[in-house]
Order: C-alpha cells, then structure tokens, then sequence
C-alpha cells in the first residue's frame, strides 16, 4: 500500500480521518472492524499501559512487542508505530530503528520533531513517516509540561516551516499536537498531506485520540481536550465487583 499517495488523494477529496491508537490485539481488532482509518501504537504505552508517567522510558523492544500484538488483530486499516526517545538520534540509526519495526509488522512510522534528514532517508529506503510537530511529549520533561504550542509569532513561523519541511523529506502526514487552532488551520490548508490533531482544534484534516482517553478507561487521566465518548472504567469495575460477590456467596462455605 502506498500511504502517503492513498492520503493525499484522500485529502484533495475533502475526506477527515479518524485515527486511534492500540496496545493490544482484542483492541486493534475491534477498532479495525469499527472501520478506523490508522492505527498507531504510540510510545504513550508507556502511561496508558505500562504506567509510567510520561513516554521517555518507553523501548524500541515494547513498541515492537506490542506492535505484533497489534498486528495479528488488524486486517483493513494501516498500521503505524512510534519510534521511541533516543532510538532515531542520526538518520542511521533512524533507518535501523525504523526497520525493525517494519519487520515487526508497521506499515509506518512516526517520530517527533522537525527532522527532515531522518525522515528523507527513511523515506528513500521505502519507508512511510509520520510526522509529529507541536508538544513533543518526548520532551516533556525538559518543557515543564505539556504546554500549547504557537501562541507567539515566532513560534507559530518556526511550527509552520518545520511542516513545510517535513512534507519535502516525503512525511505522508503530520500529527499536529496541542497547537493552536488557527495555527493548525493555516498549516492544514498550506499541506498537501493530511494533519492529524490531537488537542489542536478542528480546523486540522483528522484527529488521533489515545483509545483508553476516549474511552474513558483511565478516570485518574483525562487530558482537558478529549471528550470521552464512553466511560468504561464504570461498567468495567461494577462486572468486576459482581463477580467478586458472586463467587465468594458460590464459593461460602456452610
Ligand atoms: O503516542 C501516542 O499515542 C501519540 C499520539 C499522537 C496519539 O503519539
């Protein structure tokens, strides 16, 4: 499948899309028979599976763990991988990071930052790249926080070139997270390949949610831009607590 060429005509075509991520193989098969576009196994494994408080720790060696979990449940939809901090410092070991989780089963991969040497090579050796521009959660902790990108002009000239940049080095899309709405519209008009929001208003061409937010499975974390569309934890605990009842009156003894 070619992504890049698929989402370019997708996009001069008007069409949105909906993309999600996934850990696991029962949640990769039930978003892929819901007809998802993309489905991407982020490096926020690390907080939403692994609890850990932020992505930086995540390994190349998980991602590609749960990636052919993933894998084995999706038939229809693409499947991306994220390369995890420190795994693609220099265009080289961009390429080898990238490979492995090709071989593992992604039909791309995404990194974060303006990086238009790893992206052109990975692209020149058949590789499909996402791009990710705006908060960069893997460098969280450096920043602070996870803080609104664009607001001041420099900042919203530097997002707006960096997005020209990546689109050249061949990206065929491009998260745009946390960054301002007008901002995002103005790149998403400017691009030929789609912009993926999250936390970036509606103005972008698609929108990537993190599945446990949207689904409401992790009430002790809820970033303030997501709207759960359920609320699974409830239903989750309260199968949980029958069964515990359950089985200790069963299980009493006279
Ligand atoms: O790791 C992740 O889940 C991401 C987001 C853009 C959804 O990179």
């Amino acid at each position: 499948m070619n992504i890049r060429n698929n989402l370019i005509a997708s996009k001069a075509l008007g069409h949105r899309q909906a993309w999600l991520t996934a850990y696991d193989y029962p949640s990769a098969r039930l978003l892929d028979e819901s007809g998802i576009d993309l489905i991407l196994v982020g490096d926020s494994l690390g907080m939403v599976v692994l609890g850990q408080k932020d992505t930086i720790d995540v390994t190349l060696d998980e991602i590609i763990h749960h990636l052919k979990a993933v894998r084995r449940g999706v038939k229809n939809a693409p499947v991306a991988a994220d390369l995890p901090f420190h795994t693609y410092q220099t265009p080289e070991q961009a390429l080898a990071s990238a490979r492995r989780l090709v071989e593992a089963g992604a039909d791309a991969v995404k990194l974060e930052g303006p990086l238009p040497d790893q992206i052109a090579l990975l692209v020149s050796n058949g590789i499909e790249v996402i791009g990710h521009l705006g908060m960069l959660p893997q460098h969280v902790r450096e920043e602070g926080g996870y803080h609104r990108k664009g607001k001041t002009e420099s900042e919203a000239e530097a997002i707006l070139q960096a997005s020209f940049a990546l689109q050249a080095a061949g990206c065929c899309a491009l998260v745009l997270e946390i960054v301002e709405e007008t901002l995002a519209g103005e790149i998403s008009r400017q691009l030929d390949i789609p912009t993926i929001g999250i936390g970036s208003g509606i103005q972008c061409d698609g929108q990537i949610l993190v599945t446990p937010d949207l689904l409401g499975l992790q009430p002790w974390f809820r970033p303030a831009f997501v709207k759960p569309k359920a609320d699974l934890a409830t239903p989750f605990q309260s199968a949980v607590r029958e069964y515990i009842r359950e089985t200790k009156e069963a299980f009493k003894t006279e």
